[in-house]
């Protein structure tokens, strides 16, 4: 029984189709994995690190906020990605939390195939943050530039904490973002779900930028 096949056990009430998978074969197996991973919805980043010809951007959706005091975030890169590499030896890295309307920037920074060092930003607005020196993407809805604070060695990703030395946000409230492998724009629960509009007792009443805010 390998790894995955430990640690994938059957829900109280799993579809048929479901536990067979798990319990087949590794192959079969790992892809439920990561399909039920991506059942996780998640926003959407890109870290930026480095300067000029060492200057790197990839994108991330597993960028989470850990501590307040101190201020602390982390991020999992995939060990052997160019990205890891750069953020160690800047032991510093820039976190842009994109809005929807950045997808092809969350496109273009997952690109395997995107030029090398300050071209891959050529394309896009950027500026170096205020105390790393990171590169920060224009147009996203919120900023945190970090230092490395600790690395952690986590089956074939790094888990990279950073402490905040800066941060900030817009008020727009249209983020990219991730669920089922593709990208999503945020809609009301309740706009979507009339049962969940009679519980709340009212209707969504306010649109800002093309996306339902629902006053719950
Ligand atoms: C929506 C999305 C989220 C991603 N999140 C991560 C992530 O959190 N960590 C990671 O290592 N790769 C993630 N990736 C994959 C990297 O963006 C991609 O493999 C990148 O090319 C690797 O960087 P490198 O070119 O420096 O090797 C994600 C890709 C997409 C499309």
């Amino acid at each position: 029984m390998g790894d995955v096949d430990r640690i994938i056990r059957p829900a109280a009430s799993p579809p048929a189709a479901r536990v067979s998978a798990a319990v087949g074969r590794n192959g079969a197996s790992q892809e439920e994995l990561r399909s039920t991973f991506s059942r996780y919805p998640t926003g959407v980043t890109v870290l930026g690190a480095g300067n000029d010809e060492l200057m790197r951007g990839m994108t991330a959706a597993s960028f989470t906020s850990v501590s307040l005091v101190p201020p602390l975030v982390l991020v999992c890169i995939r060990r052997g990605t160019l990205m890891r590499q750069v953020v160690l030896d800047a032991q510093a890295f820039a976190v842009s939390v994109l809005a929807v309307t950045q997808e092809p920037v969350a496109r273009h920074f997952a690109d395997p195939g995107r030029p090398p060092g300050r071209a891959q930003f050529a394309a896009v607005g950027w500026w170096p943050a205020p105390v790393t020196g990171a590169p920060m993407l224009a147009g996203s809805i919120a900023w945190l530039d970090c230092r490395l604070e600790d690395v952690t060695v986590a089956g074939d990703h790094e888990v990279i904490f950073g402490r905040v030395a800066w941060a900030t946000r817009t008020d727009r409230r249209d983020p990219l973002l991730y669920f089922a492998r593709s990208y999503q724009r945020l809609q009301s629960s309740a706009a979507a779900s009339p049962a969940l509009q009679n519980l709340a007792g009212r209707q969504p009443s306010r649109t800002r930028g093309g996306t339902d805010v629902h006053p719950l």
